[in-house]
Formats: structure tokens, sequence, C-alpha cells
């Protein structure tokens, strides 16, 4: 187990590819921070999952789109765990919205929880391990639309856009503190976040054929390459962004 005596604490992991991240991490040895806005039935089945493998584990609520309730969530994770060691940012959002009919609700949410939060998270948990004289792990969950344009989702780009940025300035930054920052972009992944993708089969069926390795990723195609960073081989890598998406960004076809 390549993790044993970290703690991470995994934004947005009630569902989707942040519960498939924290019980990765908690394979790998890791105790867990679960996080959501709410303590609901999914929060309780993904403390189910990590707590079945033997992990220490707790959940706590917090909208990280508040920059206040991003310094409580740092500041609870190290009483409630004793120390943090791996941040993973993946609570994200996202609205279809034309660029001319958008509401400055639509950007400010999606703004808010994709960016803004993973800003003043990665500070927080970066001055911690000042403090502590030690090392860690940032790892954002960031999408194919960090570079891939997405019509109708303009501000989920640009929060995306902004958090290759985000992630690039702050790795060398905080390199000489020992801490590595990377993003995962991944492509089309079978979550809730894509219910009315996959409910629609025609759609569905259009998007496979952009998809050379022909299916949908998965919670634990994502999860597995966040364990890699999050290990003492990835130690030498920060400032970059793994794919994670079958082919999907450099797909083109000629007509
Ligand atoms: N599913 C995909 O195809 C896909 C592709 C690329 C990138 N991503 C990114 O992966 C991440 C996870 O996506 P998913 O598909 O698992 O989505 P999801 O909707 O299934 O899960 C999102 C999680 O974030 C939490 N969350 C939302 N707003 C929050 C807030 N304000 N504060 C705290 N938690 C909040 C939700 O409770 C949930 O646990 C997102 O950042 C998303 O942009 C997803």
């Amino acid at each position: 187990m390549r993790l044993q005596n970290q703690v991470a604490l995994v934004t947005g992991s009630t569902q989707g590819i942040g519960r498939g991240i924290a019980v990765r991490l908690a394979e790998e040895g890791a105790d867990i921070v679960i996080n959501g806005r709410e303590n609901d039935e999914q929060a309780r089945e993904s403390l189910e999952q990590v707590r079945a493998l033997g992990r220490r584990v707790c959940f706590i609520a917090a909208d990280v789109g508040d920059v206040e309730q991003c310094h409580r969530l740092v500041r609870e994770s190290i009483a409630q765990m004793g120390q943090l060691d791996i941040l993973v940012n993946n609570a994200g959002v996202q609205r279809h919205a034309a660029f001319l009919d958008a509401q400055a609700d639509d950007y400010d949410q999606v703004l808010n929880v994709n960016l803004r939060g993973p800003f003043f998270l990665a500070q927080a948990f970066a001055r911690h391990l000042r403090e502590q004289g030690r090392g860690g792990r940032i790892i954002n969950n960031s999408s194919v639309h960090e570079e891939l344009p997405h019509p109708n989702f303009t501000a989920y780009c640009a929060s995306k856009g902004g958090l290759k940025m985000l992630m690039r300035n702050i790795a060398i930054e905080l390199a000489p503190l020992g801490i590595t920052v990377n993003n995962v972009a991944p492509g089309a992944v079978e979550t809730p976040i894509n219910r009315e993708l996959m409910n629609q089969p025609e759609k569905l069926a259009s998007l496979l054929q952009n998809i050379p390795a022909g299916r949908l990723g998965r919670p634990h195609d994502v999860a597995g390459v966040v364990a890699f960073l999050a290990s003492p081989d990835a130690e030498y890598i920060t400032g970059t962004t793994l794919v994670v998406d079958g082919g999907l960004l450099w797909n083109y076809s000629e007509q």
C-alpha cells in the first residue's frame, strides 16, 4: 500500500468520480475526509465504502464555493484527522447556457465551485504543510475542457482553463516546499453529472463515435491516476495535466 499514514481530503466525494477517488486512495492505505454540501444518504454511502476498507474516515459538510467554508473544511479536517497530506480538488458543477443567454448566477456558481474553491483550499492546505515543515500533494480534477472548447458551457470551460493555470503557477511557487500540484483531465465519465446524456441514446452514440476507446470513462479510470499522482512514484511530477479520456481530446477525423 503506497499511501499508508497519509490523510487525503477529497472534495465532492459523496458520489461520482470523487467517491471513486476516495475509495481508491483508501485502498492504497490513506485515511480519508469525505466532503459534500450536506450529510445525506450519498455521503453516508461513501463513508461506509471507505470504512469497509478499514481506514479512518470522517465526513465534513462544506460548500467549496464559499471561501470561509473552504478555510473551515481544512481546519476541521486537520482537527479530526490530525494532519492532511493530500488535497484532491474534485468538486465541480456545470451549467448549460448559451453564451448570449448566460446569467451572472450561472457564471458565479460555476466559477466559485470549480476555481475559487480550489484556489483557497490549496492555499489553506499549503499553509498547513508549511507550518508543519512537510511536503504534500495537490491534485485537481479538471477536464479535457481545460483545453477543448464546449459551446454552451463557456463558464465551465473558463473555470477548467483557469484551473490549468492555477495548477501551473502554484506548482512553481510550492515546489520549494515539497508540494507537487497536478491536474487530471477526464473526458466523458459515467457519473450523475452526465445522467441526462446517458438517458439520450442518440446523443450518447454520437459522443461514443468521438471516443477512440469506444466507451465512456468510469470513476476508477480517473481514480487510478489520482492514486499514482499521490504516490511516491510521482514525487518528481509537478505542474502537469494527465489526460484520462480514451483518446477523446486529440481525436479528429478527415472527411
Ligand atoms: N463526469 C464527467 O464526464 C467529467 C468529465 C471531466 C471532468 N469532470 C469533473 O470531475 C469532477 C467530479 O464530477 P462528477 O462527474 O463526479 O460529478 P457529480 O455531479 O457526480 O459529483 C460532484 C460532486 O461534487 C459535490 N459538490 C458539488 N458542488 C459542491 C460544492 N459547492 N461544495 C462541495 N461539494 C460539491 C457533489 O455533492 C458531488 O459529490 C468535477 O470537477 C467535474 O467537472 C467530470
